[in-house]
């Protein structure tokens, strides 16, 4: 079919049906519908590995799935999965397979790339992050001067920090020994200052983390703290000792002055925010010991087997992913929050936001026509219970409609008092208020053992919850490697399966690139004090005004 030929989505039966759909529902509440059936949470829940999904607190009745799921087979999702696995060149803008799924590929099954297979590579990379997280963990990789190697800095950005910086964070109960792991992304030089005041450069380990090795924020950090380093140790053979870098740049990494061998390879058919499982996970390894980062991967692809075998009707994935469809096409949602209840994934959010936002924050179809409905909604979120006290006044009674992701473990690493106890407690209670809500004659009655009738009703629209707000619950055990492999897999997929039904391409990012583009061009002016007379005021205005700071010039007035 040519792409003239395919219809617009909201044009096609299967949206129209859900459109239809919405219509009736809307009105319904979830706490009815809790009421009408006692075996909803059975029906609404689904248990991949180590995860429950229970998304039985959503605006949905058993005529809703199967609305979305034939939206998806009409999308050609089973079949897209398949390409993906397969190793087809679905990131289309930059002719390119999306292969993270090998990356973690624990079975014996080859993998090919235009007829090769990729997974020799992938072990060879594996087997040399052994030998070095071994090697420094036994204290046999040695710093300049022989000391043991204390600290590791990686320095990266985007999907070269936030997935390690994420993942060492969740996994931090597991750490090995007392390695301490920094991470350094922002070009603010506070970042890599605050950083470099607390090592010792003898027994630090620097980690430059680019695919590319082009990116401005890490190759300038890398450049400082190279300097930083030489200033301090004063020899040149040190460096080789003390960089190492992941990158499919060798020409780029040998420039910076980085040996082969202490280069770690990936592909270009691993994208950056998908890339957690490659080597860009060194610093993960290095923290918690290269069999729990083989954990790690193992409890991804075990999610990648439910992902690729599982009936749509059963496929966590996939049913979160139409969930966020139906809530940001049908209902409007412009925003989707993610709350942990597990202190754990406190980077959780923000490493979902790179992977949602960069991933389906599109306008135009993969074909390249201009999109007429709704992609990514914004991604946000923070750690329960700590959320509870900041944002959640809003998800309760706000004017904005916010579906949100509560995740939890059932047993935590610590046991002080009943805190794990209050953290559930907390995290389920949230979930039921905002479902369940508070009426006018709940508050009445609540409010008539306590005040006075005029004081009731002063307080009364105060006091009221209008509910029916969904959730989708994630429980697990406790959060080990392989749970935290399978539930950010899981986001990986609910991504792609969107991305499949906005018919986008998930896996490029030029939007990245303008602010890129115009930022070098400040630069270089702001260093020759040559503001371009074609930008506009605002910009000219701010440019100027940090001109004469940085020259200690006084500040021409902005207003009388
Ligand atoms: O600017 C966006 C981006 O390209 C991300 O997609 C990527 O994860 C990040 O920059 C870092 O890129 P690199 O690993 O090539 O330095």
């Amino acid at each position: 079919m040519s792409n003239q030929a395919i219809p617009p989505l909201p044009s096609t039966p299967h949206w129209q049906a859900l459109a239809q759909h919405w219509q009736a529902i809307s009105p319904l509440q979830i706490r009815d519908l809790f009421r009408e059936d006692p075996g909803r949470f059975m029906r609404f829940s689904i248990e991949a590995g180590p995860l429950l999904l229970d998304y039985s607190k959503n605006r949905i009745t058993a005529d809703t799935l199967p609305l979305l799921i034939a939206l998806a087979r009409a999308a050609g999702v089973p079949e897209a999965i398949e390409r993906m696995f397969r190793g087809e060149r679905i990131n289309s803008t930059e002719q390119r397979a999306a292969l993270h799924t090998a990356l973690r590929n624990r079975s014996d099954t080859p993998v090919d790339v235009d007829g090769e297979d990729v997974m020799p590579g992938v072990r060879a990379v594996l087997a040399k992050m052994r030998q070095l997280t071994e090697a420094v963990h036994a204290g046999e990789y040695r710093g300049h001067g022989g000391s043991s190697i204390t600290d590791i800095v990686n320095i990266g950005i985007g999907g070269s920090h936030l997935g390690p910086l994420m993942a060492t964070r969740a996994l931090r109960p597991y750490r090995k020994g007392h390695m301490r792991v920094h991470f350094v992304s922002n070009i603010d030089p506070a970042d890599l200052g605050e950083v470099l005041e607390q090592l010792d450069p003898g027994s630090t380990l620097f980690i430059i983390a680019s695919k590319t090795f082009t990116t401005l924020e890490t190759l300038t950090n890398a450049e400082a703290a190279k300097r930083w380093f030489f200033d301090r140790i004063g020899d040149p053979a040190a460096v080789g000792r003390h960089f190492l870098a992941v990158s499919t740049n060798l020409e780029a990494t040998r420039r910076f002055g980085i040996d082969d061998d202490k280069v770690f390879e990936f592909w270009d058919w691993a994208g950056g925010r998908y890339s957690l499982w490659s080597a860009i996970g060194l610093p993960i390894a290095l923290c918690v010991g290269m069999d729990r980062f083989e954990q790690l991967l193992a409890g991804a692809h075990q999610m990648d087997r439910h992902f690729r075998t599982a009936p749509l009707e059963r496929n966590l994935p996939a049913v979160l992913a139409l969930l966020s469809i139906w809530y940001t096409n049908f209902f409007g949602a412009q925003t989707h929050a993610v709350v942990p209840y597990d202190q754990h994934l406190e980077f959780l959010p923000a490493y979902l936001q790179q992977l949602a936002m960069e991933s389906n924050g599109k306008r135009v179809t993969a074909a390249g026509q201009v999109i007429d409905y709704a992609t990514a909604p914004v991604l946000w979120g923070a750690p329960g219970t700590n959320g509870q006290h900041a944002f959640f006044q809003l998800l309760h009674q706000g004017t904005v409609f916010v579906p949100v992701d509560f995740m939890t473990p059932l047993q935590g690493h610590y046991r002080i008092g009943r805190q794990q106890e209050l953290l559930f407690a907390n995290c389920v209670a949230q979930s039921e208020a905002l479902m369940r809500g508070k009426s006018e004659d709940e508050v009445r009655a609540e409010l008539a053992v306590a005040v006075t009738p005029h004081a009731i009703e002063h307080l009364l629209p105060h006091k009221v919850f209008p509910g029916n707000k969904p959730s989708n619950t994630l429980v697990y055990e406790r959060l080990t490697p392989e749970t935290l492999g399978a539930l950010i897999a899981l986001y990986e997929h609910k991504t792609f399966v969107e991305g499949v039904i906005w018919r986008i391409n998930s896996f490029d990012q030029w939007g990245v690139e303008l602010g890129k583009q115009l930022a070098s061009r400040v630069a270089s002016e702001l260093e020759t004090q040559a503001i371009g007379t074609d930008h506009d005021g605002s910009t000219r205005g701010l440019m100027n005004r940090f001109i004469h700071v940085r020259h200690g010039d006084p500040v021409p007035p902005n207003s009388e």
